[in-house]
């Protein structure tokens, strides 16, 4: 008979979790204002918010930890990493930093000004929010079958590129870059083709500008291409991933993703003038250059994680879970972002809370119900997340309305998604039940879905 899949990684060491009650949750999730970001992490049986620092460091990683150099100045673990970025990258010059946001700030300091517009693939949340605190605009070129849920293709992510040569054609003065996140965590970790890459670099060379890839979850990107893309099935993943960085000019990182370190981030780049540019903010607002935000430590264990987690074994692994889950949820008929992505599955809510109206956000809803049913915590990528127009101030309807549900990098067992999985099909079941949603009592004005406090209707 032929041999099940299993998972390319034993297990050293666990941490226990605990369960909970549903009376236990219900005053829990009041007393967090119905905001799922406000629990703390004990009340949470199964955490899927995110993919984000979540993952386990494997025995290298933890063995690299040891070695790392603390010096101010010059340190060689940010020579250790340098080195890595280098042959997985191309590029030349590294800038570290904190984490993916704060690769965002230091770069867009120099970057972006009132006025920019900068275009590309539904921009990250605080990448938008970077963008807009700075006055400027960010523009959507997404394909428009990333909205269709249903619909099954294999590079969902990726930019139109009429829609980019559009912006282009019309704002080219104002335009400071074009950015790429790959995979697009927006749309619900779809995977962005080389063609596409090749698209985006051949307009805007047309019109000279640069590109930028918010790389965050490149690797699983490199999978995608390798096992979809035709032309790529023999390559490596590092063999993908520089052909990628070779189609771009520089890269924002949240290392905290395929990195699978805890905590880190960094800019690298091919150009002199970026770095030098970048090099004037890191400092004030990072650290000084070979550490900028970093410990010595953490940058040991990136240097690791990057080499391990652009090896084919170790994402065949992750990505096989995600797709368990999304398997589980296909035969309880549970609609979601179609093909699933490569860190987690984005079920589709408008189209399982029908009855809940969306000024009273369904992904929240279903998020909470979820958390309600057995203590898995997941995030609304959704409604509220979009934030208000800066200028008209209204909510943003327009785009989906998503429950993200995060498989962590080498946490938790099939054994777990099939609990996810179970929980979500007992509410799927009593969906036509659920007629109210929430409203928002309080919001801060950027980001408000970390600190948004919601008032139930149900
Ligand atoms: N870009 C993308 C595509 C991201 O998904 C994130 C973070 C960032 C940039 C910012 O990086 O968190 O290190 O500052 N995404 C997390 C998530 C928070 O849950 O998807 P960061």
């Amino acid at each position: 008979m032929e041999l099940p899949f299993a998972e390319s990684w034993r297990i050293k060491m666990v941490e226990p979790i605990k369960k909970s009650t549903r009376e236990e949750r219900e005053q829990w999730m009041k007393e967090a204002d119905y905001n799922l970001f406000q629990l703390r992490s004990e009340q949470v049986y199964i955490d899927c918010l995110t993919d984000s620092g979540t993952g386990a460091m494997s025995d290298r990683q933890w063995a690299a930890v040891m070695m790392g150099d603390e010096s101010y100045a010059g340190s060689s673990s940010f020579f250790h990493l340098k080195e890595m970025i280098n042959k997985i990258t191309g590029f030349e010059y590294v800038i570290p930093t904190h984490q993916g946001r704060a690769a965002e700030n230091v770069l867009f300091s120099h970057l972006v000004k009132a006025g920019s517009i900068v275009p590309g693939n539904s921009h990250f949340d605080t990448t938008k929010g970077h963008i807009e605190s700075r006055k400027a605009t960010a523009l959507d070129c997404t394909i428009d079958e990333a909205k269709d849920t249903q619909l099954e293709i294999p590079f969902k992510g990726n930019v139109d590129p009429k829609k980019l040569e559009k912006a282009l054609a019309e704002h080219h003065e104002n335009v400071p870059f074009i950015i790429v996140t790959i995979t697009n965590n927006t749309a619900g970790g779809q995977p962005v083709s080389m063609q596409n890459l090749r698209e985006v670099r051949a307009i805007a060379d047309k019109y000279g500008k640069r590109v930028v890839l918010d790389s965050a979850r490149f690797a699983e990107n490199a999978y995608f291409i390798k096992t979809r893309e035709e032309g790529y099935a023999d390559k490596t993943i590092k063999e993908i991933a520089l052909e990628m960085f070779s189609l771009a000019d520089g890269m924002t990182m949240s290392a905290k993703k395929d990195g699978i370190v805890n905590m880190g981030g960094f800019i690298a780049t091919r150009h002199e003038d970026w770095y030098e540019g970048a090099k004037r903010f890191c400092i004030p607002f990072e650290g000084y250059l070979t550490y900028g935000g970093m410990n010595g430590r953490d940058m040991e264990a990136l240097a690791v994680g990057l080499d391990e987690n652009t090896e084919f074994d170790n994402l065949e692994t992750r990505i096989h879970q995600v797709e368990f889950l999304a398997g589980l949820l296909d035969e309880y008929g549970i609609p979601y972002q179609r093909p699933v992505g490569g860190h987690a599955i984005f079920v589709d809510a408008d189209k399982v809370l029908t009855k809940v109206p969306k000024e009273e956000f369904p992904a929240q809803t279903l998020a909470i119900e979820l958390y309600l049913e057995a203590g898995v915590r997941g995030c609304e990528i959704g409604y509220i997340l979009a934030d208000r127009d800066p200028v008209t101030r209204e909510n943003r309807f327009g785009g989906l309305d998503l429950l993200r549900l995060c498989v962590a990098r080498r946490v938790y067992t099939d054994n777990h998604m099939r609990v996810i999985a179970a929980a979500l099909k007992n509410v799927f079941d009593r969906r036509d039940e659920i007629t109210r949603g929430v409203e928002i009592v309080w919001e801060a004005e950027l980001m408000r879905h970390f600190t948004v406090k919601l008032k139930k209707l149900f």
